[in-house]
């Protein structure tokens, strides 16, 4: 599809109005954000973290579980009453919501929250300017079709200058949308289907991250791993491929990818673990659930062995890869003894960090229609006791890392006056003292303590 752009007037020629962006979810909403924000501002919008200065006010929205969908509702009741304090002052404020509940819900938003003005799904964004237009000149807009491969090819790409106030470590969008449907999961229905970004746009945008600054690049997806394209000389490439490509970029020193399905873990990319040094050794791998009867309600497509295998043979590849991972409790159905083989596989594995949820029925989702919907009580004593262990866990991987010598690198100042955090390359935060490095720097340290959520380090002369 060709892509006219419109002659736009400099943006200092124009008032500057002012644009708040709250995101919630996922790297992908956080990577799409920024897409946006960089497309306000290159149509005269500044930036504000104050929603009640804000002339446009941006929700981009998570539709994932119901908790995450109802705070949508309850942050648009109190943008409602900042809209209408501004209106009596004489300023009026465009209020858009995006997102995969703008996607899921469309226009039902509007009828259950007058207050918006613009509904804006996902593969919508590339045509913000002109829905915002059209919403200030009086219209409900509500845009949820889709067309991802416009959307890749039109938003802004990253600039030097933006990079560079956002600092060393980004996201790249290669991959959108999923055609897995665990029977859980809404986002094949709220991102569509699985839609890879082309190799040039990608290596482009990944180039332009290097030349600002950046020293860390996560390469994000819903279904990361499925990603595929045509190499320069033509041939089929798969992410591992692409890994390859994006670490022979000048000044990318560092590289990690999520999120993946175990299914399109290839041979490629495990070995891509062993043999490309920048690729961090850490991986997030969801397996939702660890007795085979559920994994194929929910239909993952693999078995408890399948993964237990992939874990196996990834540490083979490279033995120091930690593992984190996402796990559905109380599924419909679930027995006590299937909820154990969960907790079960967790001590199989070994992970290092972790996300842990209660099953959330989502509507027009099948599992959301299944007989044996676990009552509440259930689920949120079966996230306690899973919670439990994988908190254990994570600390106990954490203390193991004290002595340990490491390279970290320097992202931002710590909380503390006189502290610098920085990750190291199990994505553990680590704090140092300031005189460690500067931002953006990697250096080699030694770990001297470890709590449940972050480690200590001194450097390593
Ligand atoms: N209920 C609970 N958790 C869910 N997830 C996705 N859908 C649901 C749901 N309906 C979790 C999965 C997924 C993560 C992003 O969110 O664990 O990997
Ligand atoms: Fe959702 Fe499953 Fe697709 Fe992940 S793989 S986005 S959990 S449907």
């Amino acid at each position: 599809m060709t892509v006219h752009p419109q002659p736009q007037p400099r943006a200092a020629d124009r008032p500057r109005r002012k644009v708040f962006v709250k995101t919630y979810g996922c790297q992908m909403n956080v990577y799409d954000s920024q897409r946006m924000a960089d497309a306000l501002e290159r149509d005269g919008y500044l930036p504000t973290s104050l929603a009640e200065e804000a002339d446009l006010i941006l929700l981009n929205t998570c539709h994932i579980r119901e908790k995450a969908a109802e705070k949508v509702y309850s942050e648009l009741g109190r943008l409602k009453k900042i809209k209408e304090r501004r209106a009596g002052a004489g300023r009026a404020t465009l209020i858009a919501v995006a997102g995969c509940v703008a996607q899921a819900e469309g226009e039902e938003i509007i009828a259950r929250a007058p207050v918006v003005d613009l509904v804006v799904g996902p593969q919508s964004y590339h045509r913000l300017p002109e829905y915002l237009g059209r919403a200030a000149a009086g219209e409900a807009v509500v845009a949820t079709d889709f067309a991802i491969e416009e959307k890749f090819a039109s938003l802004p790409r990253p600039t030097a200058g933006r990079t560079r106030a956002r600092g060393v470590t980004a996201f790249l969008t290669v991959q959108e949308g999923c055609d897995k449907f665990c029977t859980f999961c809404v986002v094949p229905y709220t991102r569509g289907q699985e839609v890879s970004r082309g190799v040039a746009q990608i290596m482009d945008e990944a180039r332009r991250l290097a030349e600002a600054g950046v020293r860390e690049i996560t390469l994000i997806g819903q279904n990361v791993n499925a990603w595929h394209g045509q190499g320069p000389g033509g041939g089929r490439w798969r992410l591992a491929d692409l890994l390859h490509a994006v670490a022979g970029i000048a000044g990318i020193d560092r590289l990690r990818y999520t999120t993946s399905h175990p299914i399109d873990m290839d041979e490629g990319l495990i070995a891509a673990h062993r043999d490309i040094a920048a690729l961090m050794p850490y991986l997030h791998l969801p397996v939702q659930a660890g007795a085979n009867r559920v994994l194929k309600a929910m239909n993952r497509h693999h078995s408890r062995d399948d993964y237990l295998d992939i874990v196996a043979r990834l540490r083979a590849a490279r033995p120091d890869v930690a593992l984190s991972g996402d796990f559905i409790v109380g599924f419909p159905g679930e027995s006590e003894a299937e909820f154990a083989e969960t907790l079960d596989l967790v001590d199989a594995v070994g992970y290092a960090s972790a996300f842990s949820f209660k099953y959330s029925p989502r509507p027009g989702t099948p599992g959301a229609d299944l007989p044996g919907q676990v009552p509440e009580p259930v689920k949120a004593e079966r996230l306690a006791r899973l919670q439990e262990r994988l908190n254990a866990q994570q600390f106990a991987f954490n203390q193991a890392c004290v002595g340990r010598r490491t390279d970290i690198l320097i992202e931002k100042p710590g909380r503390r006056d006189g502290q610098l955090a920085g990750r190291s390359p199990w994505l553990q935060t680590v704090i140092v003292d300031a005189g460690a490095g500067r931002i953006g720097d990697i250096v080699s340290v030694r770990i001297t303590g470890a709590g449940p959520n972050s480690l200590t380090a001194v450097v390593d002369r």
